[in-house]
Parts: C-alpha cells; sequence; structure tokens
C-alpha cells in the first residue's frame, strides 16, 4: 500500500543519512595502530629539537627554561605572580612558609579586551601594568617592592631564567611589536612608563613549567608538567647531557616543548580532516600549532562548529538551515562542550545547551551534536595520551631502567572540565607506554603557585651568588 511505501521510504532516508553522519565520525577515529604511530612521531621530533642541527628547523621546539631542580621546601617570602596566557588574567600574590610546606595565596582576575589582546605591544603592557597597580593598590601594597614572577604563556627562547623572547604568539593573542622581543624588559618598561612602582623581576616562566614545580613540590617524582586548556603544551625534566644548545653535562634541566607546534611540518597531514584544516585557515596563526589545534580547549569547539555546518549542509541537522549563530566563530566554549558531553544530562539538557547557544534542535539533532563532540574530545585524548607517552617512554629509556614510575602535573580547563578528557587521556598513556606507571596529579593554580616558587629559587640561587 501507500502507507506502507512511505514508511519504508522514511526509514531507508534515516538509514542513508545515519551512514552519512557515521561516515564523517570515522574520520576522528584513530586506530591503535595510528596512535602508535603519533607517539613515534613525536618522539623524533622532540630529538629534533633537542640537538643542535636540527633544532633550529624542529617544529617542537625544546626550548629550554633554565630550571634546574624542584623547590627543597626551604623557600618562604612573599612574592608577586603575574598569569598571562590561559583563560584568564591574573595578578596574584603568594605568600610561601618554609618548613610546612605551605603557600597562601591571594589574587585578583582581570579581563583583557580583544583590542589590547591584539593591539600593540605597549598597550597589551602597559594594561598589564595599569592591572598590577589596581591589585597592588587593592591589597594594600602600594610602594612594596616584591619579587615578581612572570607567567608567560607562549613560546619564549630564553638565555637565563630572568629573560624570554617571544619566539611567536600563539592562541588568541596577536599584539605588534613583541615577537622578537625580551618579555622582560617590555614588563619592566612598561612600569618605567607608569612610573609609580619598582618591581623586581625575577624569572619568566611558562604556565607548563609552573604545573611541574606545584607538583614537584609535593610530590619528588613530578618530573612532567602538562596543560589541557586554552592551549596545549607539556615540559619535562630532561638530561643536560641531551640539550645540546646549553653548556654542561651534569644533572638536569626543564625543557618547554612547545609541542602544540607538532604536525607543522605535515608529519599529521594523514590524519588531519577537511575541518581540522578549516580551523587553521580561519585562526590567527595558519599553519602553525597544528597538533594545539586538534587538541586544546579553543579550538575543539572550533572543530565541532565546522563538522555541524558540514552536517548542515548536507541536510543532516538543524533541518538543513545554517543560523547566524552556527556562523559565528568561538560559540562552543571548553565549558559548553564538557556539559554537552556529561553522561548525567538528559537529552532535553543538552538541547537546552543548545538552545542557550541560539542553535534550535529537535531531539534528533541533539543526539548527533553529542556524538560529534565525543568523537572530537576523544581524539583530542587519545592524541595527548600518544604525545605523553614519547616522552615517559623517553625518560625511561634514558634512565635505561625497566620500569619508569613518574608523576605527570596536569592544569587546563580541558583537563579539569571535560567528563571524559583525563580518563582518556590516561588509559591511552597506559596502553602506549606500558612500562611506565604514571601518576596524573592535579595542580592546584600552577601558573601562580609555580611561578611564585620558581621565583623563590631564583632568588636564593641569586642571593648566593652574590655572597
Ligand atoms: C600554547 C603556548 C604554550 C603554552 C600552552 C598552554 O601552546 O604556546 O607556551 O604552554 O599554550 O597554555
Amino acid at each position: 500500500t501507500k502507507g506502507a511505501a512511505m514508511v519504508t521510504a522514511v526509514a531507508s532516508r534515516v538509514q542513508a543519512q545515519r551512514k552519512q553522519i557515521d561516515k564523517v565520525l570515522a574520520l576522528f577515529r584513530l586506530t591503535r595502530e595510528q596512535l602508535v604511530g603519533i607517539r613515534d612521531k613525536m618522539r623524533v621530533e622532540l630529538e629534533y629539537g633537542l640537538k643542535r642541527d636540527t633544532h633550529p628547523l624542529a617544529t617542537v621546539k625544546m626550548l629550554p627554561t633554565y630550571v634546574c631542580g624542584m623547590p627543597d621546601g626551604t623557600e618562604k617570602g612573599k612574592f608577586l605572580a603575574l598569569d598571562l596566557g590561559g583563560t584568564n588574567f591574573r595578578v596574584l600574590l603568594v605568600k610561601i612558609r618554609s618548613g610546612r610546606r605551605s603557600v597562601r595565596m591571594y589574587n585578583k582576575i582581570f579581563t583583557i579586551p580583544l583590542e589590547i589582546m591584539q593591539g600593540t605591544g605597549e598597550e597589551l603592557f602597559d594594561h598589564i601594568v595599569q592591572c598590577i597597580a589596581d591589585f597592588l593598590d587593592y591589597m594594600g601594597l602600594k610602594g612594596a617592592q616584591l619579587p615578581l614572577g612572570f607567567t608567560f604563556s607562549f613560546p619564549c627562547r630564553q638565555a637565563s631564567i630572568d629573560k624570554g623572547t617571544l619566539i611567536e604568539w600563539t592562541k588568541g593573542f596577536k599584539a605588534t611589536d613583541c615577537e622578537g622581543e625580551d618579555v622582560v624588559d617590555m614588563l619592566r618598561e612598561a612600569i618605567k612608563r607608569r612610573n609609580e612602582f619598582d618591581l623586581d623581576i625575577v624569572a619568566v616562566v611558562n604556565d607548563t613549567v609552573g604545573t611541574m614545580m606545584t607538583c614537584g613540590y609535593e610530590d619528588r617524582n613530578c618530573e612532567v608538567g602538562l596543560i589541557a586548556g586554552t592551549g596545549s603544551n607539556m615540559c619535562y625534566m630532561e638530561e643536560m647531557r641531551n640539550i645540546e644548545l646549553v653548556e654542561g653535562d651534569e644533572g638536569k634541566m626543564c625543557i618547554n616543548t612547545e609541542w602544540g607546534g607538532f604536525g607543522d611540518n605535515g608529519c599529521l597531514d594523514d590524519i588531519r580532516t577537511q575541518y581540522d584544516k578549516e580551523v587553521d585557515e580561519g585562526s590567527l596563526n595558519p599553519g602553525k600549532q597544528r597538533y594545539e589545534k586538534m587538541t586544546s580547549g579553543m579550538y575543539l569547539g572550533e572543530i565541532v562548529r565546522q563538522i555541524l555546518i558540514d552536517l548542515t549542509k548536507q541536510g543532516l541537522l538543524f533541518r538543513g538551515r545554517i543560523s547566524e549563530r552556527l556562523r559565528t566563530r568561538g560559540i562552543f566554549e571548553t565549558k559548553f562542550l564538557s556539559q554537552i558531553e556529561s553522561d548525567r544530562l538528559a537529552l532535553l539538557q543538552v538541547r537546552k545547551i543548545l538552545q542557550q547557544l541560539g542553535l534550535d534542535s529537535t531531539c534528533e539533532d541533539s543526539i548527533v551534536v553529542k556524538e560529534v563532540c565525543g568523537a572530537v574530545s576523544r581524539r583530542a585524548a587519545e592524541l595527548y595520551g600518544a604525545g605523553l607517552a614519547a616522552v615517559v617512554e623517553k625518560r625511561r629509556e634514558d634512565q635505561g631502567f625497566e620500569h619508569l614510575k613518574i608523576t605527570v602535573g596536569v592544569d587546563g580547563t580541558l583537563y579539569k572540565l571535560h567528563p571524559h578528557f583525563s580518563r582518556i587521556l590516561q588509559e591511552t598513556v597506559k596502553e602506549l607506554a606500558p612500562r611506565c606507571d604514571v601518576t596524573f596529579m592535579l595542580s592546584e593554580d600552577g601558573s601562580g603557585k609555580g611561578a611564585a616558587l620558581i621565583t623563590a629559587v631564583a632568588k636564593r640561587l641569586q642571593q648566593a651568588r652574590r655572597e
């Protein structure tokens, strides 16, 4: 009959649509072999970055940080810390008491308006100093001359702990006249321009390094720092003898890998999708930070959005209508992805979130959106796991151990907020580095506390040298 024929037609259309959706989702699935391959490629890039001959062209930059040891518990005093480059800009006062290893912190969050992130360098640094002034005022510390640690979460070439030349901006920053300049000098000059207070800038620190330090304060086995947040990066303690860019063979030094640049030479092209390419092309730094763009909070939502646009164009979502909202960059923040993927959430609630985002969805739509988010975040966690497996395996081999026990200090909104990311990351590392026993330690405010600890250690060494 006519009715039965219609039912069959609808059923087969639904089936065909399902096939099309599955085809897209499959692009994000990585096989074990692929993950092993990625781990091994990461290993090659780590070695390239460390060697003098290959370093200049390395996409994983492997930057020496001049942080050579962990705090030993004798650090004490009051420090200021700045944290620039994550979700928020913050100024902190950190009080460290020796012996009991207790740290007290006071902080204030400031926003950096987009015009300033992408204005001139002078404006950016004047704004930072304005925020410091507000904070000092607020804390009743005007006129105090405190040592300062500057967590600056971008790739910097360092020749000592208190110097850092910005190589290039990443993530959402693009202020002019900063690349190639020493960020400590820029901060000092901005303080001078304001001519209101003086600060003793002791250290410039990457957020990964601060995170590792904070966890290292409590766990001696912590030799890796990981950020899974707005950006994606990792640092670890490397044997001095392997760091060809720095004189000396004794002991260890922390290397800021800047692994976000992994793949910039094309070595990940076989797994990059058209959606990854679209996200890259629409970003502030096309062609750069390709691994970061497949793994970090600033970009995962963008990948999701590109997929949703494509599925809509194919008539598989939102009744085939691409709304203004869906065309808007940055609508899917980490916080929304995390909510959408939460298992406790009924589909009705997923629809509500989509509605908040201005996307009118049917129940079927919300199922598909959730699947898309899951595929994108799972791939990100697996890619992180493959990268991390390369590092811990390297540490194990370099020390000639059959087995390695190692702790990884972690921070970042993606790791902390997402309901599945951390679990998948951990499972992947276990699978790809079976001879390493990796403990993950959440860092409590690594960027602030870590910067203060590094500043304390640097200050102590500075004084020892003077005596
Ligand atoms: C970007 C920066 C890197 C930072 C990471 C996490 O990858 O280049 O320095 O550690 O984001 O914030």
